[in-house]
């Protein structure tokens, strides 16, 4: 009898150290998530230091050149690049403050296309550097989207930085954006011609630590396998759903499906109703 229960006693230490380490390995996952997060702005602050530095560049050259060229033509030209240059710096500046301030989670009514077309300010530099050029087809305007803006915007710099990875020679991505007007979903695909995922590694590329990197690229970029599981986590949580398609040597796919307003508040209600039959159930038994 002694002996059992000292069995019992080793059995529920034992399981209380089980316990305690799944505790750690979730908290350590939460913090490494929160790395990728911080990754994400990380590379927003950097590339605007190099924007900055360019846009900069430009209006000094302008200046230079308003100054020697004093007929009104030429300076009004130099004042117009001027003015054009500034009015950039201020988006990007407006762009990479929404980003990092706020960063508990809200969702709001939020316009994708204004979103895409953000990040695409601020990662048009690194395209043109590695000889991508971007395609984009949207719609005039599209219904809100029920999102926290900041996440949406980690999601899109992890599908272009891998999206541009895939094309270490230059290429092509194209965006687009349609309006699912019957089921109010929007769907936005980011296509490369790059070099494409195997099929048999298709299903594990959403899979944390999944990466077929050797480390990361000479803009310290990719090799960690947390950028895609942050992205389906991240869309989910929006109640959307993210896709791919993929072939090798051809290219790959991705497309996220995201309600809109009027459909996320639906989606919302639905829920809510089944959690309350269900608590209606359990207080019935
Ligand atoms: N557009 C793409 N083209 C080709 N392969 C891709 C593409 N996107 C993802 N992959 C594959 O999926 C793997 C996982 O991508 P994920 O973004 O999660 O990790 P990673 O890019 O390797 O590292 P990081 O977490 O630093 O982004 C990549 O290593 C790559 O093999
Ligand atoms: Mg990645």
């Amino acid at each position: 009898m002694e002996r059992e229960i000292e069995i019992d006693c080793e059995k529920v230490v034992e399981s209380e150290r089980v316990r305690e380490l799944c505790r750690r390995v979730e908290i350590l996952e939460e913090q490494l998530m929160q790395s990728q997060r911080l990754s994400a702005v990380g590379e927003l602050t950097s590339t605007t230091a190099h924007e900055f530095n360019n846009i900069l560049m430009t209006i000094i050259n302008y200046a230079k050149l308003g100054m020697r060229h004093i007929d009104k033509t030429s300076q009004k030209n130099a004042f117009d690049k001027i003015l054009a240059a500034a009015n950039r710096a201020a988006k990007v500046t407006g762009t990479i403050l929404a980003a990092a301030k706020n960063r508990k989670q809200s969702f709001e009514p939020t316009n994708l296309i204004t979103l895409v077309d953000d990040v695409m300010l601020l990662l048009e530099r690194e395209m043109n550097k590695y000889k991508i050029s971007v395609e984009r087809y949207f719609p005039e305007s599209v219904p809100d989207i029920l999102a926290d803006g900041n996440q949406i915007q980690q999601v899109l710099i992890n599908l272009l930085v891998n999206a541009r990875q895939s094309m270490s020679n230059g290429g092509q991505l194209v965006l687009k954006i349609t309006y699912d007007e019957e089921n109010e979903m929007l769907d936005l695909m980011i296509r490369d011609y790059g070099c494409g995922i195997d099929e048999a590694k298709l299903p594990y590329i959403f899979d944390r630590f999944y990466s077929t990197k050797s480390g990361p690229d000479e803009t310290g970029k990719g090799g960690t396998g947390l950028g895609l599981a942050a992205c389906r986590g991240i869309i989910e949580q929006h109640k959307g759903v993210i896709r791919v398609e993929s072939k090798v040597g051809k290219g790959t796919a991705f497309t996220l499906r995201l309600p809109t307003v009027i459909r996320a508040k639906i989606i919302e209600l639905r829920e809510k109703e089944n959690k309350d039959n269900a608590q209606k159930e359990i207080s019935k038994n």
